[in-house]
């Protein structure tokens, strides 16, 4: 059989899998199952209410819990596992035998200690207080400069005429990548976070091998010439003057950087813009007191984050919440679900900035892997936000919002908006 028969049979046997086991009410299959849906938070208490550790028959765990997401990620017996090994297709094999690095699934993000600690702490010290402090203007003159060339238009897309254009600028700055074209960034971080929710079809293959090579490609690239030209200060100039740092190594890092860098910020100015839009009172509260961006920020996070689960395995056969299991098991922490969890948060589903404990959420993880970017994200939302709303009091809904098709990563993919209307436009969404 040649391999590209086999992944579409591997494919169509694996989605009809996936569609049985929803239909027989297959929690992990419902969240898996092939429609995205709009809303996961419904089914997230249906796990909720099956206990605190659910298994389901694709011998995946799953919890919704606060306590035991938090612990788990905390716990160095436990780590993660590459999005990759979800997906029933080996998207690594291209003709040829060249193996293409997957930043996903082949970085820090994934690795464990010591890999883990020497690669994060190479990239660490532009993340700090200090390393953030750096940025802030950058960050305020990049959300400038988007807001002026919509500043005409009576109708814009807030995501790709605005939310996805400033966080590509902000990393491709920080990394020093001249010239960034947004939309071919926009395009290789979609097919990558599709990718997340395991490669569907032939098509979404194609898609994220092709994003793979152009991404690795224009990465090479950059690499090869800060090589050639040593001193600067930008990360990928860093890091590629370390010698000893191999070439994969050094590709997934900037490329984690690059994707993690945009592909998670974009959705939360998205879901933030979405929340003050159907919340006058914060709309209010926002435009007298552009500080409350922040807390605005923070509570979106909460309520609705970008990153709605990750997956953790043991690395020894133990015991979680009196289950014995095998080493490897994959466990789902649905972050989205913790975050409204009522043993912590009290009226979990409101939307409320003035919570006081909105800080305890898991959007940006917790433990040795929690964000690296979360200072910087937290920054850019609420720059964002604030001159969003600052440039644009009446800015309303004009239309469809459609969602990403990713289970993953939550977020409108585009959301038209209005700067000034006569009619009121309801909030109407769509799946992409
Ligand atoms: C709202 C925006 C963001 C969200 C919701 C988010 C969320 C997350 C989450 C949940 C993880 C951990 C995953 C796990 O534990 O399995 C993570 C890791 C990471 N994030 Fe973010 N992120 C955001 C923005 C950023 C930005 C702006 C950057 C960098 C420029 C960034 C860089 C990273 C890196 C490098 C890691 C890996 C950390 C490690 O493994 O040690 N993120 N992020």
């Amino acid at each position: 059989m040649s391999s590209t028969v086999k992944n579409a049979t591997v494919l169509f046997l694996g989605r009809a899998v996936v569609r049985a086991q929803a239909l027989l009410g297959d929690p992990a299959a419902r969240l898996l199952g092939l429609s995205p849906t709009s809303d996961p938070y419904p089914v997230y208490e249906s796990v909720r209410r099956q206990g605190v550790l659910v298994p389901t028959r694709m011998g995946l765990y799953l919890t919704a819990s606060h306590e035991l997401s938090s612990r788990l990620l905390r716990d160095p017996g436990f780590g993660p596992l590459s999005a990759g090994a979800l997906s029933p297709v080996d998207t690594s094999a291209l003709p040829g035998g060249r193996r293409l690095i997957n930043p996903v699934e082949e970085s820090f993000l994934v690795l464990n200690p010591p890999d883990h600690t020497r690669l994060r702490r190479l990239v660490a010290p532009w993340f700090t207080p200090r390393g953030l402090r750096a940025q802030a203007d950058t960050v305020e003159r990049v959300v400038e400069q988007y807001l002026d060339e919509v500043a005409d238009r009576r109708v814009f897309d807030l995501v790709g005429d605005f939310a996805a254009k400033v966080p590509i600028r902000v990393i491709a700055d920080l990394l020093g990548v001249p010239g960034a074209d947004h939309a071919t960034f926009a395009r290789w971080g979609s097919a990558l976070v599709n990718a997340l929710d395991g490669v569907r079809d032939l098509r979404g293959m194609r898609a994220l091998q092709t994003a793979l090579r152009e991404f690795e490609s224009f990465v090479d690239d950059l690499i090869a010439r800060r090589r050639r030209h040593p001193g600067g200060d930008d990360i990928v100039s860093v890091l590629a003057a370390h010698e000893d740092l191999s070439r994969a190594d050094l590709i997934a890092t900037t490329e984690l950087l690059l994707v993690a860098g945009f592909e998670t910020t974009v959705n939360l100015i998205g879901n933030s813009v979405l929340e003050v839009l159907g919340h006058p009172a914060v709309r209010e509260r926002l435009l007298a007191d552009p500080g409350y961006a922040d807390a605005v920020v923070e509570e979106t996070l909460r309520h609705d984050p970008p990153v709605q689960y990750t997956v953790r395995v043991p690395f020894e056969a133990t015991e979680v919440a009196g289950t014995r299991m095998p080493k490897g098991t994959p466990i789902m922490l649905m972050l989205g679900a913790a975050n409204r969890d009522p043993a912590v948060f009290a009226d979990p589903h409101r939307f409320d900035p003035d919570r006081a404990d909105v800080r305890e959420h898991l959007a940006f993880s917790s433990g040795i892997h929690y964000c690296l970017g979360a200072g910087l994200a937290r920054m850019e939302g609420a720059a964002a936000l604030r001159g969003l709303f600052r440039r644009f009091p009446d800015l309303k809904a004009a239309g469809r919002v459609h969602r990403r098709p990713s289970r993953v990563i939550r977020g409108p993919v585009r959301l038209p908006v209005a700067t000034e209307v006569k009619k009121h436009h309801p909030i109407v969404e769509t799946l992409s």
